[in-house]
């Protein structure tokens, strides 16, 4: 059994839900508590708790009024959030509301009475495939609206609760604070593209919908084209220079005195390749073979070869002169 209560100035759509003949839970009490537990009361039912979709002030604002109420009627009313939303409530609810609002209308916060509202703690911590106290409701994780959005989901009924991560043609917003849209895209992906297409939604505000109906026109719930090839080129641009400097990594280690001149100049935090490579071997190499060569020389016992040359020229003529000289 679903029952739609529209609730305080930004129309938010608060839910009676139950699985039974007796019990219900509250789905986003965001105002007007004294209507919400009036139509409680016309169902004939009692509440066993409360469940947030998130923890924006629309879906919270009469949060602390309507347990209070049920408080004095001797009901304890037990309150369920994501634990990444918890923030939205207890102490530090004020000041986090405070965040949102600035960045969305100055005068949301006297629209919502900030001033005197109430922010009780969270009592239940709501993760990922819980079940909502005790009823056939499920819990899917749907970051994006807020860090701590969930849905609530019963397959056995067919409903999801979406609260502001999925609307007739639309989803929540991603630029409040915590709001993050490839999150939420991740999230319609992951888990609620995977929904029988038959599922009602009832979403935080607006008309319900279903997820056949989302599959044709909401773009958050449509397939994604295929990816076109563009990834590549840009890869093969970039691998071409490194190439280049492995190219030249390589000359320069393949040169023994470029080597030894890296060290030297990785003392000033200068980079050890560049430099080095290009104007260093050379300048070494040549000059240590100019300068070898002309010591090799006088070592070189040269002097016998110029002796054996000049000792021949010497002894032939000398030769002449013994013949003339024994003529
Ligand atoms: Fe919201």
């Amino acid at each position: 059994m679903v029952e739609r209560v529209v609730v305080g100035p930004w129309k938010t759509n608060c839910y009676i839900y139950s699985s039974s003949k007796k019990e219900c839970i509250v789905i986003d009490p965001g105002g007007d508590e004294t209507e919400i537990a009036s139509r409680v009361d016309v169902l004939n039912m009692v509440p066993v708790g409360i469940a947030l979709t998130h923890g924006h002030v629309d879906h919270v604002a009469a949060l602390g009024r309507l347990r209070a109420s049920y408080a004095s009627r001797g009901y304890s009313l037990k309150i369920a959030i994501h634990s990444a939303d918890r923030k939205f409530l207890g102490t530090s609810g004020r000041e986090t509301h405070r965040e949102s609002l600035e960045f969305l209308d100055s005068e949301a916060w006297s629209f919502f009475g900030m001033e005197s509202m109430e922010l009780p703690r969270a009592d239940v911590k709501l993760s990922e495939g819980d079940r909502v106290f005790g009823m056939d409701l499920v819990v899917l994780e749907t970051p994006g609206h807020t860090p701590g959005g969930v849905c609530f989901y019963s397959e056995k009924e067919g409903v999801l609760f979406s609260g502001d991560t999925l609307f007739f043609d639309g989803h929540g917003r991603t630029d409040l604070p915590g709001g993050n849209e490839k999150k939420l895209r991740e999230s319609f992906r992951k888990k609620l593209s995977v929904l029988p297409p038959e599922t009602r939604v009832f979403p935080g505000h607006g008309p319900f919908t279903t997820i056949e109906r989302e599959k044709r026109s909401n773009d958050f719930l449509q397939e994604p084209p295929p990816a076109p090839a563009h990834p590549e080129p840009p890869k093969q641009e970039p691998k071409k220079t490194p190439s280049r400097k492995r190219t030249v990594k390589k000359s320069a280690r393949a040169r023994p005195s470029a080597k030894k001149a890296a060290p030297a100049r990785a003392k000033d935090g200068k980079p050890r390749l560049r430099k080095p490579v290009k104007a260093s071997p050379r300048k070494t190499s040549k000059p240590k073979r100019a300068r070898s060569a002309p010591k090799r020389a006088p070592s070189r016992p040269q002097k016998p070869r110029r002796a054996k040359g000049t000792r021949a020229r010497a002894r032939a003529p000398s030769a002449k002169r013994r013949a003339r000289a024994a003529r």
